[in-house]
């Protein structure tokens, strides 16, 4: 009996083990409300990179460094606070959010940045503090480990060398 419980036990601990790492190996790549339509929305402000070429590029980029990438794309904001509070309790402690139009706008993705204890690096394809004034303010960088603004897919790649040093 107490040999079973011992190697049940272990047992759970081995898988509970292989889960966590399995997690602390992946950063979750987040982007906001519109970014679906890269490539074809605005390219003399966004370019044409499309945002599944962005999602490969930063994919290929993480691999060589052991991680793999856990990506998401929504045009609402809750299911992104969602998504962000589902990657922390997988695990996940390392992000790269492109907000989006919520990066001006939404305290309740701020919130939910703050609360999930993942370092998230914010990225924005142009310069948002080269465009309109509304795009000044980012309600969200405070509360991320850093932001990355005007670098294209440089940008998410930058921000994802950062993260795995
Ligand atoms: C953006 C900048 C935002 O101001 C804008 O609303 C976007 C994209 C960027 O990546 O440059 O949709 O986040």
């Amino acid at each position: 009996m107490g040999v079973h419980r011992n190697s049940k036990s272990a047992l759970i601990f081995n898988i509970t083990f292989r889960i966590l790492l399995l997690a602390m190996k992946k950063i979750a790549l987040i982007n906001g409300v519109n970014l679906d339509r890269l490539g074809i929305r605005e390219p003399a402000v966004y370019g044409k990179t499309t945002l599944s070429e962005i999602v490969s590029a930063v994919r290929a980029e993480a691999a060589k460094f052991g991680y793999e990438i856990a990506d998401f794309q929504s045009n609402y904001e809750g299911e992104i606070v969602e998504k962000i509070a589902e990657f922390a309790d997988s695990g996940i402690t390392l992000g790269i959010i492109n907000p989006a139009a919520f990066t001006h706008t939404s305290v309740a993705i701020r919130d939910s940045i703050a609360g999930s204890g993942i370092k998230f690096i914010e990225v924005h394809i142009s310069n948002i503090y080269g465009r309109e004034s509304f795009r000044h303010d980012s309600l969200t960088a405070p509360v991320c480990a850093g932001l990355v603004a005007g670098m294209g897919l440089e940008g998410y790649l930058a921000a994802l060398r950062y993260l795995v040093k």
